[in-house]
């Protein structure tokens, strides 16, 4: 098992270059993450020795690839605990696999339950499909309003659909409360995984939840990819979300019959390689201690969160009690684009900006924060650079 930052970092060789001629210290993991030798390997090698279009072809290199892409998703199965590997649907990313929920499984009028702190691709999504959104508050310290959630549920939803951790806050939401709640009504909830992948290992049946979604790239594996982890009875009932080769069974002019599960849901040709190396991924995130690296990221956090707090000024958005290595903050007299582009001069990177959820920042009454977010080969020395950094530049803006 890997729990040894110092050895991690070896793993990622981006972490051993440098920007602006300083060494990269890299906290926007939030936005993606870095990526593995071997993740990185995986395309080199699809590329090199395996390149073919996927259940099409009768030929070696297409059966051989179909096997590795179906391995792939078999082992995203097992890593997230589904039942079954057709609960794996491959889509670009979160936002695609949200999208088709919001395309197949409500319709006008239904009631979707979000929260103030949900990132825009849980919320238009559902613009789009004409739902009746309801949106549960969130408190001043970032932390979902569960006596208000009560109030907003009803024999009238058709879904709740919120993040399990918030991009911009943190905030690690009670999903396992809400989906209880939620079933004892018999509403179905989907949990936008993005930003908790990263941080931790999702089981879903523990969860139960009805559905999950997750980006490969949010994850240490690459873009372009993610899924949409569905309960089988429920796919089973939804209409395809687009048409196309691959997910039908016949096609005639009259008439058209579809695919079974996953193909169903997966039209065209998918990202072949982009898939076999979140298998890599998985691969790679199966050998991580996540006991370490749960504590070793909560040390980051405390540690950056105590420091930061010492800088005059400095106001941290979100302090939920359950919270994941983010730290946002606002400072009172420098724009967070000034704080962002001058850590930049000094190798840091960081997030800047309203981070797609421009709803919460209203909540907060300001135009954007500063974000730190860590991942588990991220370091506490990294975090001291920066926070001398940060002091630096805001004597410089003020
Ligand atoms: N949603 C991603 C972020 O929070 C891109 O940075």
């Amino acid at each position: 098992m890997k729990n040894n930052v110092i050895d991690i970092r070896k793993d990622f060789p981006i972490l051993h270059t440098s920007v602006n001629g300083k060494p990269l210290i890299y906290f926007d993991n939030g936005a993606t993450s870095q990526k593995p030798q071997s993740v990185i390997d995986s395309f080199s090698n699809y590329y090199t020795t395996l390149n073919a279009n996927i259940h099409r072809g009768v030929h070696t290199l297409s059966q051989q690839a179909t096997q590795a892409y179906e391995d792939a998703r078999v082992k995203i199965q097992q890593y997230f605990k589904a039942a079954h590997s057709e609960e794996i649907i491959f889509t670009r990313g979160t936002t695609e696999a949200i999208n088709l929920v919001a395309h197949s499984f409500v319709k006008k009028g239904d009631e979707v339950i979000i929260s103030a702190a949900e990132h825009h691709s849980n919320i238009v999504p559902w613009q789009l499909a004409e739902c009746n959104l309801q949106v549960v508050a969130v408190n001043d310290k970032g932390e979902f309003d569960n006596e208000d959630f009560k109030k907003k549920l009803s024999n009238n939803t058709k879904l709740v659909s919120v993040t399990h951790v918030s991009n911009t806050l943190g905030s690690i939401n009670p999903v396992k409360e809400i989906i209880r709640l939620a079933h004892e009504k018999g509403v179905k909830v989907l949990l936008d995984g993005a930003q908790a992948v990263p941080h931790m290992k999702v089981d879903v049946q523990d969860l139960d939840c009805d559905f999950y979604a997750f980006s490969a790239h949010k994850m240490f594996g690459p873009t372009g990819i993610g899924a949409l982890y569905g309960k089988r009875e429920l796919l089973n009932a939804m209409p395809p979300y687009q048409g196309g080769g691959d997910m039908i069974k016949s096609v005639s002019f009259e008439k058209t019959t579809y695919n079974d599960l996953p193909h169903k849901f997966e039209a065209g040709t998918p990202a072949i390689a982009e898939g076999i190396a979140f298998g890599a991924a998985i691969d790679y995130l199966n050998q991580i201690d996540w006991k370490w690296a749960a504590q070793h990221e909560h040390d980051l956090l405390e540690f950056g969160t105590a420091e930061i707090k010492k800088l005059e000024g400095v106001k941290i958005i979100g302090e939920a009690k359950e919270k994941a290595g983010v730290i946002s903050f606002v400072v009172e007299g420098a724009h967070h684009y000034d704080i962002g582009t001058l850590l930049d001069q000094m190798g840091i990177a960081i997030r800047t900006g309203h981070h797609c959820t421009e709803p919460l920042m209203k909540r907060f009454n300001i135009s954007g924060t500063a974000r730190a977010s860590f991942a588990f080969y991220n370091t506490k020395e990294e975090v001291e650079i920066f926070i001398n950094a940060l002091a630096r530049s805001l004597k410089m803006l003020r």
